[in-house]
């Protein structure tokens, strides 16, 4: 089966719109919202590549941004398209990460690739991904790129829920018995990474990193705790997050990170 069919087969029966919704995934929601509000500016172009129902593009469309957004599945362009109200200036169009020649050079303040990069399965299309991201982004522009991190999901999914069996895994070689590293296919849906792929990825851009940040930390592994928290609960807990989301010794453990570059000037 083709990469597209697996995602398409898996996107048309996920609810994708809900996936950030409760406590726990709103965590990572506005956290990368809290790092895009650091760097967008009044006027600023939007583009939003593997949008999905447009979570954020319609968020940023709502405060007035310009943007522009692409997405592969068709299911989820037709979510993305009821999503949207009638004030927000926004497009969206069918279209890959790997090839956005639909889009000029350097047309975007700020690009945002939440989502693409954790169905490759190869560093050069990852490249290609980052690659085309920059390259519609403007000089001095800021690229927001999430990844799935193994370490977070193994705990949340394998030893916590239970959901994966991490000895099967082992033993089919999508982690190293060693390492713990992670290694998928297209028909395991999603690329799991730690921070040293994401540097070694990178390490051929000519781009300046920003910041790294545990977009959610322990929120998912802390479901339950978090989604029972009252709102004052849940304000200190922000808190705590925001505060500790980019220390080095707590960067592993959280199922996505986001990584945040400028294209130089
Ligand atoms: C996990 S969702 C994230 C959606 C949204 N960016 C968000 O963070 O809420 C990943 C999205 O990327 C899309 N996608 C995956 N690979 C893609 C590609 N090569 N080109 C464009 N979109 C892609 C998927 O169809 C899906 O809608």
């Amino acid at each position: 089966m083709e990469t597209n069919q697996y995602l398409t087969e898996f996107y048309n029966s996920y609810d994708e719109d809900s996936r950030l919704a409760p406590r726990h995934g709103s965590v990572e929601f506005l956290t990368t919202m809290r790092y895009i509000e650091k760097y967008i500016k009044p006027g600023d172009r939007v583009l939003e590549i593997g949008a999905g129902s447009g979570r954020y593009s319609h968020a940023l469309a709502r405060q007035g941004y310009a943007v522009d957004a692409v997405e592969l599945v068709e299911h989820n362009i037709q979510v993305f398209k009821q999503n949207t109200q009638p004030q927000e200036h926004i497009t969206v169009t069918q279209g890959n990460a790997l090839d956005l020649s639909a889009f000029p050079d350097g047309s975007y303040d700020i690009t945002l690739l939440l989502g693409p990069l954790y169905h490759l399965y190869d560093a050069g299309d990852k490249r290609q991904a980052i690659r085309e991201a920059l390259r519609v982004t403007k000089p001095g522009g800021v690229v927001f790129a999430a990844y799935v991190i193994s370490d977070g999901c193994l705990l949340d999914e394998g030893f916590n829920r239970g959901n994966i069996s991490v000895s099967q895994y082992v033993r089919d070689g999508l982690l190293d018995a060693k390492t713990f590293a992670a290694r998928s296919e297209p028909k395991d849906l999603f690329e799991l990474v730690r921070r040293e792929d994401v540097d070694e990825l990178m390490s051929v851009f000519d781009a300046v990193r920003l910041h790294y940040v545990a977009s959610d930390g322990c929120a998912l592994l802390l479901r339950e705790a978090v989604d029972a928290m009252d709102d004052e609960a849940f304000e200190l807990y922000l808190r705590y997050h925001f505060a500790t989301c980019e220390r080095e010794d707590l960067l592993g453990v959280t199922s996505h990170a986001l990584d945040v570059f400028r294209k130089r000037g």
